[in-house]
């Protein structure tokens, strides 16, 4: 087997993956699509499902100063003017007489001429463009069935808010008290104006937020535990250590909340770029919406006696990104026996699929003997049963979605009831009796908490 080059990947290799394999393609396909909007088909689902589950697993289940909520996508919207949203989430964009397209203001330079692809919008001496003006991020909605006498409301573009929201409320039951943090998943809608870069950038997007509430005076130390927390939860997913890194905002960058951020950055095809923001919101929100809803939105500590509007750490994450680090990082390309090959090397925790299983051919009683293979390990691991086309073609369909485990079955198979195991990674195959087999593998799969590479390093 020969390794190509380590930078092999690239995004139009991402994407024509995600497509060819059905993990991620475009939304609305058979009306030409819809900007900057995907689908995530049948193994992006499970892909996706194992990005949040590992979240959760880091934010509850590891710990037991954190609790889950799952709050309203559309809230009152005073929500908003209070969280400053509505008069200040806004990307300065003009529009561009000459070729009819919108750009971010900002972003000049990075973009194309709608006309000279090879040039920035500007740049030609045909290229109109008008000021810059604000425009504002959040899907507007009615509520009602009339929409000049309904209520104007808007799609959350943070799942954070809701958090806040609900602040006191989760107080009165948690049992908790600072530090202690809630955590959610759900989506959120942003209006993005600039090219998305796959699901780098999308308008809905699937966010995984937790506010930290801590005394005043503490929240310096936590903003520095949540850094490294979350850095390192990257590196337990298997996403190498020198791919990622921590890049504190300058102070023009910050938002109007925060008074320290940093963004846990990802060296994507497209050059370092955020997945994660980690904030420090001081009292900015809980301030703000107890002046807006007249509600006391503090601590009161019944054993010292006091009382204080806690300082948020925010750690917030999403979804599409972290799987977009994790499907370039694990990219590969390799020959073997003259035929080159395509591989995710996803963590096994991350692996949409753990298992499939494959009779050599189809007869001689294989197919039988390797459904009943099947069926023992179905309720134990994500597996697949694949009997159609040659074996060589069924391993690199597996190989392609990150598939760590094929389990074969063959002529031997029937006369001893042992099946080769064979490895994405090493494409080494070793023949393990067929009882033995859920604890094999569930043995070879379960390292979960450390990154493979760490340990091979
Ligand atoms: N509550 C803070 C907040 O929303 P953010 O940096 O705007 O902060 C947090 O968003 C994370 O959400 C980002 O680091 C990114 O992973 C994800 N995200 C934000 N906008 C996105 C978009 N348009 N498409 C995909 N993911 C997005």
């Amino acid at each position: 087997m020969r390794r190509m080059a380590a930078d092999a990947v690239t995004m139009d290799k991402i994407v024509a993956l995600c497509k060819r394999r059905g993990l991620i393609f475009p939304a609305s396909e058979i009306y030409g699509g819809i900007a900057n909007t995907y689908d995530y088909g049948h193994y992006g689902v499970l892909l996706k499902r194992n990005v949040i589950d590992a979240w959760w697993q880091a934010m509850i289940g590891d710990r037991t100063d954190i609790v889950a909520l799952d709050s309203a996508i559309i809230q009152h919207p005073r929500t908003w003017e209070a969280s400053g949203h509505l008069a200040g989430f806004t990307d300065p964009l003009v529009d561009c007489k000459t070729c009819g397209q919108r750009f971010r203001a900002d972003h000049l330079g990075e973009l194309a001429c709608g006309r000279k692809p090879s040039k920035h919008p500007g740049e030609t001496p045909e290229c109109d463009l008008t000021e810059a003006r604000e425009f504002n991020l959040m899907f507007e909605t009615t509520i009602g069935p009339v929409k000049e006498a309904g209520a104007t409301v808007y799609l959350r573009p943070e799942t954070a808010q809701g958090i806040f929201l609900d602040f006191k409320t989760v107080l009165g039951f948690a049992r908790k008290k600072p530090p202690f943090g809630i955590a959610q998943v759900g989506k959120s809608f942003r209006n993005e104006i600039t090219p998305g870069n796959f699901v780098f950038r999308t308008l809905e997007f699937e966010q995984m937020e937790m506010e930290f509430f801590v005394p005043p005076d503490k929240a310096q130390q936590w903003h520095e535990h949540w850094l490294k927390e979350r850095l390192d939860w990257y590196v337990r997913l298997g996403i190498r250590p020198d791919y990622l890194k921590l890049r504190p905002h300058d102070a023009d960058e910050l938002s109007h909340y925060s008074s320290a951020t940093s963004d846990v950055e990802y060296l994507y095809p497209i050059g370092w770029s955020e997945l994660e923001g980690i904030a420090n919101r001081g009292d900015f929100d809980l301030t703000q919406h107890a002046k807006f809803s007249g509600e006391k939105l503090e601590y009161f500590d019944t054993a010292s006696g006091e009382r204080y509007v806690p300082h948020v750490v925010e750690p917030a994450a999403g979804v599409g990104r972290t799987m977009l680090a994790a499907l370039c990082d694990a990219y590969d390309e390799d020959e073997i026996g003259g035929e080159q090959r395509t591989v995710l090397k996803l963590h096994p925790r991350l692996a949409p699929i753990k298992v499939a299983v494959l009779p050599l051919v189809r007869k001689d009683g294989q197919p039988e003997l390797a459904r009943e293979v099947f069926d023992s390990l179905r309720g134990q691991l994500q597996a697949e049963y694949d009997e159609g086309g040659t074996i060589g073609r069924r391993y690199r369909r597996q190989d392609e979605i990150g598939t760590p485990y094929c389990v074969t079955i063959d002529h031997q198979s029937l006369e001893d009831r042992t099946v080769t195991v064979r490895d994405r990674d090493t494409l080494e195959q070793d023949r393990v009796p067929i009882d033995d087999l859920p604890a094999t593998l569930g043995a070879r799969l379960a390292s979960p908490w450390e990154s493979p590479k760490l340990a091979a390093a």
